[in-house]
């Protein structure tokens, strides 16, 4: 099974609209000088406040746009809340759902993730649904089962055909930002191990869905975490900030 790989950018509370414009054209214009293009799909999922700019600039483009978080209902009083349609007219294809940072600051559980995921699938978004266990879990030996909770936790109400239509990434939350990556085989066990929960909600889908690993992930370890058997691409944090790292990164893959 051959799946197309992602590399997502998730440029978190970072840029201006204007900063967003550059950055956009210095991609496209560094992108069509990789010696060997890509096959990568692109994503760069950004703050709200510049979808409309990356709109104007991306939406002809290879490059697709996400959004960083969304809420599960259409339209109604939820004050400073996005909703899914907003997103759509955006030209939005993809949107991060259960990041760590919203699960630890913004108190989001799994039921809400849930929601969030369903709501995204009905308006023909992409979830990337984000999982990862934090260091104390990790060192409890608690990773696996864990992070497999999470993932039934995220999927269990949803159709075999409807969890073939998303994307997870596996970030430990200890190697987020921190400049320390998970080895490319620890990644790949969990990676593996989200497959094989997948499979059981899914059986015929499992082997279709891209799973990604983020966490310090830059051109110099992009290549060996890829490796991997059961990574497909990468949810990038930081390395996706300056659009000439970023291509290098994408050319890396
Ligand atoms: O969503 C991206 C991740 O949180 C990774 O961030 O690449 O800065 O470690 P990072």
């Amino acid at each position: 099974m051959t799946r197309k790989p992602i590399i997502a950018g998730n440029w978190k509370m970072y840029k201006t609209v204007q900063e967003a414009k550059d950055f956009a054209a210095g991609l496209l214009e560094s992108l069509e000088k990789l010696e060997n293009g890509t096959n990568a799909e692109m994503v760069i999922c950004a703050p709200f406040t510049a979808l409309a700019a990356l709109k104007d600039e991306l939406e002809e483009s290879i490059i697709h746009i996400g959004a960083q978080n969304m809420y599960y209902e259409t339209q109604g009083a939820y004050t400073g809340e996005i909703s899914p349609l907003m997103l759509t007219e955006l030209a939005c294809t993809y949107v991060i759902i259960g990041h760590s940072e919203r699960r630890e600051y913004f108190k989001e559980d799994d039921a809400l993730i849930a929601k969030k995921v369903k709501t995204a699938l009905d308006f023909g978004l992409t979830p990337i649904l984000c999982v990862g266990e934090n260091l104390a879990l990790r060192e409890a030996g608690q990773a696996l089962v864990f992070v497999q909770g999470q993932v039934e936790n995220a999927l269990r109400e949803l159709s075999p055909e409807e969890i073939r239509k998303i994307v997870v990434a596996y970030e430990p939350i200890w190697a987020i930002g921190t400049g320390r990556t998970a080895s490319p085989q620890d990644a790949q066990e969990m990676c593996a191990a989200i497959r094989a929960t997948l499979a059981r909600l899914a059986a015929e889908a499992a082997q279709e869905i891209r799973i990604l690993y983020g966490g310090s992930v830059k051109a110099s370890n992009i290549a060996e975490l890829m490796d991997q058997p059961d990574i497909d691409g990468a949810l990038v944090g930081g390395a996706s900030l300056d659009f000439l790292g970023f291509t290098e990164l994408i050319g890396s893959v």
